[in-house]
């Protein structure tokens, strides 16, 4: 049976962002930030930390690191998903970002993303990250892949824990490797 247009709306790649995309991470970042931390920090604090932590030179210089992934899931010509490894010292990728647009969760874009943050940095044996405590979804889904909590750090709020996960030898697994860090 053929893919319905339906289904053709809703694929999506994964690549590299170009500068073309910079403005649509940061939309996708500020909406995905809104829809996941109002509840938890409340509003004007959340707008204050994207618009600082989000900006478009903060997000351009981010895109030309060396050593890092800075990846967009792109679906019909918007970016519904973006991920940001960068490479730490010794063998550890740490997990920046990752930010699926709350309407395209649950369809596989995390997953991917995540397998091929991982699989773009073939030396590196572990995978970090920090979650709010809070972020059941976020929680959810890195107990999924093998991430364990490794430790908290010390904030009132939010309240921010690391994970790690070990990277397997195959290098398209992801649910047996990964990731870590910006709440
Ligand atoms: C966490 C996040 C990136 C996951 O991306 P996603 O594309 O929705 O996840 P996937 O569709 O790839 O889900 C893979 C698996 O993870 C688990 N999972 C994902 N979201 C979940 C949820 N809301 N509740 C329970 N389990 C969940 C499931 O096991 C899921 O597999 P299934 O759908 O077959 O059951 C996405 O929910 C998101 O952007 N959340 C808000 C931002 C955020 O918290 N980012 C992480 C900051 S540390």
């Amino acid at each position: 049976m053929g893919a319905s247009s339906n289904d053709a709306d809703r694929r999506f790649v994964i690549r590299p962002a170009t500068s073309d995309d910079i403005g649509k991470v940061r939309n996708l970042l500020v909406a995905t930030w809104h829809d996941t931390y109002d509840s938890l920090l409340g509003v004007e604090r959340v707008t204050e930390t994207t618009n600082r932590w989000h900006a478009l030179d903060v997000l351009t210089t981010q895109a030309a690191r060396p050593n890092a992934s800075f990846l967009v899931a792109s679906q019909s010509g918007e970016a519904v998903g973006h991920a940001f490894a960068v490479e730490q010292d010794g063998d550890v990728l740490l997990l920046s970002r990752l930010y699926v647009l709350p309407t395209c969760q649950r369809q596989g874009i995390g997953d991917e993303l995540l397998r091929v943050a991982v699989r773009r940095h073939p030396g590196m044996k572990r995978v970090q990250l920090v979650v709010e405590a809070r972020n059941t979804k976020a929680l959810a889904f890195y107990g999924r892949h093998g991430f364990m909590i490794t430790g908290e750090i010390e904030e009132e709020e939010p309240r921010p824990l690391r994970m790690e996960m070990t990277v397997s030898g195959d290098p398209n697994s992801a649910r047996n490797a990964c990731p870590a860090n910006e709440l």
